[in-house]
């Protein structure tokens, strides 16, 4: 209940450090209000807000989450916030800030004083932060969830003992956002019904929240299937889980509520490109969101959303830089059939008050006459209005389904449709059917058809159904006693499939559904809208107020565009405003408005009306004019890899020594090996070059072992004496890379002077969970050989300023450690006026041998006005792997390379063709500058001694009309080069 108003929450995720761009927090947040979500919800990121220990940033960039919530306020949506201090998130450590990873903590996520003390900063500025913008301050924040599937708290759950430091923790957690401030309910999500959860009703142990909530990924959370196999069983396709069993047990007294419920899964290296929607697009969301329905579940928060960009060094090992995780907002912004597809829900939970209270009555096979059918009876004890959620009894079938269905009404008991026909079930499908429903002053007796929406316009009622073109409906309207078809625009259904049958106090109405919609007008004023679903997907059902329970009086119906954002009714102007976006084709507009609009207008143009019945008004909209883009190029390149040279003097500000020889990591170096670890010397993310030295006289070594971490994907090359010597190319499942390397291709010294040795390796990221301390770097470096040498020095250069965050903006995981990224040359302004210019039709990005160069070029791009025009970067290399198992053989693979594609300065790609296989990089404005130069940056690192070569080029994914300005000016988020960076060369 939200101010005494009860509520059905359906809520979507989205991270606003996975979408650095300010300025289009709000673009998002329109579809997802536009959508029907009434909420939604965000984590928020430890590492991204305190990358320096004791430095927190709230404020530049990205950093500054609050408007977010102030943006909450505006739109009318609820707001939950799940700020950790872990996340997961297939985040890089899941979101801690790499500095805690070295062990130097104690035991992470436990009542440890070191890690106590740790993350106490950072969650009381979150908490003080949230606070002004709680529900019970006005605000629209109405939950806050502690920890993230957290796990460990009993020592024996049978007979309840627990585990203090795991429980001690959770509660001091709860504690400190109490003192600061926050005063709403505490939840947290439990992982896949495994656990035990912190709900009071289990136990009432230390550490329990308000509300507990499960979270859910029926699919399996990533499109490598085989990760999913320990929790979620063999996979099978459209396979629902059992969650009445899970909430009746755990948290019989809270909302049954899913913190995250599958909205799409990650896309893992060497996965399928551009996500992985196969079985979790729109059927999915179909079937799936209505049986959370069905097993009565009233609070609801689809992970994610939008995913995002896995940009800069964000990620965890597993994922690659694509975070589109196949929601229904796609990482370019589109929406499409999943987006639609949801919204036939969302519409219908925000509408349906009746919902949002209601007791399980039933469920079984028994309800329909076709025994492939179960149903779910749910019933508001107070209103009587009743859902029968309809689905296959064996979720995996596909099957077309009829069915009759018995149901109890206040007119008894019947079994509908009375009038011949039947209810279909067609595939992955379900649906949800009303008895007793109000709509304004009405009541529905009963609906084989769904109800979409409705609407009172000018005190009459409005009321949208939907079905499948070709399907059969019948509803019963009581008050009413006869009616006729009203053709929108001379669409209409055949007449002999239309009857108004007359009861005593009531109009029945059978059709069948045709393509598009048409209207039903009854005797009593009320309004029936039935669409097919292709005309539903385009119903928009705009509020007039921020209310995010958007009342039945406050909203107005639009059909036709592919987005509608906003409406607005001028009074002065008796106009009724609204506001969004048109696809590639031209779009005829309906709206059903109060009679106060005598016109409609259209982002800010009066709209000419083309026909117009009652308050039903069509125009048609045009479509966006085309958009070109520049072709890439001329290129400029250079070397970044001067620290393999026996004259490369590393003794810059970039390098430190590694001469640590103990650690407090539970992870101990090899025998005779210093401290390698890279976090033990503040450098976390990205490259990492190291620099040995060792002296040799007679029998020199014949070759050097050496075993890495670096997190899944990840690989390393090596050089002695600027001699290329090899390279661990990675794998896409393999987070560490043992290889012996044998010297014969080098000339070593043996005159007492220094060998150099040199090592560029990448990182993937930290692992998740307990695994976020496993150290990166170099764990054994030996050299091999018949008398045993050892190193004398070591060296590792890594991201420029190293723990300091030089670039607040981009923030801590933008760059690495390489050359080019060290003296900024990924960023605008960097002068390169020495570099190299490749001819200037060059397209191709070549290293001729091993090692690493650095492409640059400036773009202009000139955006009209008005436009919303999506770019993605496509980078490709003779050969692109597209199995995980891949392992070349043959001589001359072109595709041995590491590659990252920096725009404007930001890392918004890392393209590895031979672990495969993401090509595709979208980069939204306010990275990429619509009215300006652009900055493209290249570093292409060659792990092939024949060399390697690869294309970048960019692509228009699609060209909207939108009310949204894409010109907007982000130019602080692209902070130009700086003199000082060449101190870190
Ligand atoms: C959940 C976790 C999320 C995310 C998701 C998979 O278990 O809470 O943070 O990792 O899995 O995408």
């Amino acid at each position: 209940m939200v101010n005494g108003e009860r509520l059905f929450v359906f809520s979507g995720e989205f991270h606003y450090w996975r979408y650095p761009v300010p300025e289009l927090w709000k673009d998002l947040l329109e579809k997802i209000k536009a959508a029907g979500f009434n909420a939604f919800s965000i984590y928020n990121s430890w590492a991204y807000h305190e990358a320096t220990l004791g430095h927190l940033d709230f404020k530049s960039g990205a950093h500054n989450f609050t408007s977010i919530m102030t943006m909450a306020k505006d739109l009318g949506l609820y707001m939950i916030i799940r700020p950790g201090p872990y996340v997961n998130a297939e985040s890089n450590a899941g979101g801690f800030p790499l500095w805690l990873t070295t062990g130097a903590y104690g035991e992470l996520q436990t009542d440890d004083p070191k890690y106590t003390a740790a993350w106490k900063p950072y969650w009381q500025k979150v908490s003080e932060l949230t606070k002004p913008h709680l529900i019970t301050r006005g605000g629209n924040v109405i939950l806050f969830q502690i920890e993230n599937e957290l796990g460990g708290q009993w020592k024996n759950i049978t007979a309840r003992i627990g585990n203090p430091p795991v429980q001690n923790y959770m509660q001091a957690l709860e504690d400190a956002a109490r003192d600061n401030g926050i005063d709403v309910p505490l939840t947290h999500n439990a992982p896949n019904m495994f656990g035990y959860s912190w709900s009071k009703d289990f136990s009432n142990a230390t550490g329990n929240v308000d509300v507990i909530g499960l979270d859910s990924y029926p699919s399996c959370w990533s499109c490598n299937l085989s990760e999913c196999t320990s929790t979620n069983g063999e996979y099978v396709a459209y396979q629902t889980a059992d969650y009445v069993g899970y909430f009746g047990k755990q948290s019989p007294t809270q909302p049954n509520f899913m913190p995250e419920f599958q909205g799409g899964s990650y896309n893992p290296w060497g996965g399928p490109e551009g996500g992985c929607p196969n079985d979790i697009g729109a059927d999915f969301a179909n079937l799936f969101y209505r049986d959370l329905i069905y097993q009565r579940v009233t609070a609801i928060s689809l992970y994610m959303a939008f995913g995002g960009t896995n940009w800069g060094w964000l990620a965890a090992p597993v994922v690659a830089s694509s975070y589109d995780y196949s929601s229904p907002i796609s990482e370019n912004r589109a929406i499409g059939s999943k987006y639609y597809e949801t919204k036939l829900l969302t519409l219908f939970t925000r509408t349906a008050k009746d919902l949002a209270k209601t007791e399980r009555l039933g469920n079984g096979t028994s309800y329909s006459n076709n025994p492939a059918i179960t149903v779910a009876e749910l019933r508001n004890p107070d209103t009587n209005a009743a859902f029968y959620v309809s689905r296959h009894a064996h979720t995996p079938s596909g099957s077309k389904e009829t069915f009759k269905l018995s149901v109890k009404t206040s007119e008894g008991a019947l079994t509908i449709p009375r009038n011949g026909g039947a209810i279909t079930i067609n595939g992955h499908q379900s649906k949800i059917l009303v008895t007793d429903f109000t709509f304004g002053n009405k009541t529905l007796l009963y609906s084989t058809a769904e109800v979409l929406t409705y609407a009172v316009i000018d005190g009459k009622e409005t009321l949208v159904m939907w079905l499948p073109a070709g399907e059969t409906g019948e509803f019963v309207v009581k008050g009413a006693k006869s009616g006729k078809q009203t053709p929108v625009d001379g669409q209409e259904i055949k007449s002999a499939s239309v009857k108004f049958d007359a009861g005593k106090d009531s109009v029945t109405v059978s059709y069948t559904q045709n393509a598009g919609m048409t209207a039903v007008d009854l005797d009593d004023g009320t309004r029936v809208v039935l669409v097919d679903r292709s005309a539903a997907y385009k119903f928009w059902v705009p509020t007039l107020s921020n209310n995010p329970l958007a009342p039945e009086n406050d909203t107005v119906l639009v059909q036709g565009p592919y987005l509608v954002r906003t409406a607005e009714l001028n009074q002065n102007t008796k106009t009724l405003e609204l506001t969004g976006d048109i696809d590639s084709n031209a779009t005829a507009i309906y709206v059903f408005a109060p009679k106060a609009a005598s016109s409609v207008s259209w982002n800010g143009k009066k709209l000419c009306t083309v026909a117009k019945n009652g308050n039903l008004i069509k125009a048609v909209l045009r479509k966006p004019t085309g958009f070109q883009l520049p072709s890439l190029g001329p290129w400029k390149s250079a070397d970044s890899l001067p620290e393999i040279s026996l004259d490369y003097d590393a003794s810059s500000e970039a390098w430190v020594t590694a001469n640590k020889t103990t650690t407090v990591s539970s992870f101990k170096p090899a025998a005779n090996n210093p401290v390698l670890y890279v976090d033990e010397y503040g450098i976390h993310y990205g490259s990492h070059i190291y620099r040995a030295t060792f002296a040799t006289t007679s029998s020199p070594p014949t070759g050097v072992a050496l075993n890495i971490t670096g997190g899944m994907a990840f690989g390393y090359s090596v050089w002695l004496n600027e001699k290329y010597i090899g390279s661990y190319l990675g794998l896409s499942y393999a987070g560490t890379g043992i290889t012996d390397f044998s010297f014969s291709n080098a000339t070593l010294t043996t005159d007492g002077k220094d060998n150099v040795l040199v090592v560029v390796m990448d990182n993937s990221g930290h692992d998740q969970r307990a695994a976020a301390v496993n150290p990166r770097g170099i764990y054994n470096a030996t050299l091999a050989g018949t008398s045993s040498y050892t190193f004398s020095s070591w060296k590792i250069a890594g991201t420029a300023g190293r723990e300091s965050n030089i670039d607040p903006v981009r923030g801590p995981w933008n760059e690495g450690g390489l050359y080019a990224e060290r003296i900024g040359a990924h960023l605008p302004g960097f002068p390169d006026s020495n570099w190299t210019a490749l001819p200037s039709a060059a397209k191709t990005l070549s290293v001729p041998d091993a090692g690493i160069k650095v492409f640059r070029t400036v773009v202009p791009l000139h955006v009209p006005a008005g436009l919303d025009v999506s770019i993605s970067f496509r980078l490709t290399a003779p050969e692109t792997n597209s199995s995980s198992t891949f392992e070349p053989t043959a001589p001359g693979y072109s595709n041995r390379l590491r590659a990252l594609l920096f725009v404007n300065g930001y890392q918004y790609g890392r393209f590895n063709p031979y672990i495969g296989s993401q090509i595709d990089f979208p980069v939204p404005p306010g990275v990429l500058d619509y009215d300006g130069d652009n900055t493209i940056a290249v570093t292409v690192w060659s792990q092939s001694a024949e060399g390697a070569e690869m294309k970048v080029e960019w692509n228009v994914d699609y060209v909207h009309a939108t009310s949204y300005d894409m010109r907007f000016d982000a130019a602080a988020l692209r902070p130009g080069w700086e003199e000082e960076r060449l101190k870190y060369a």
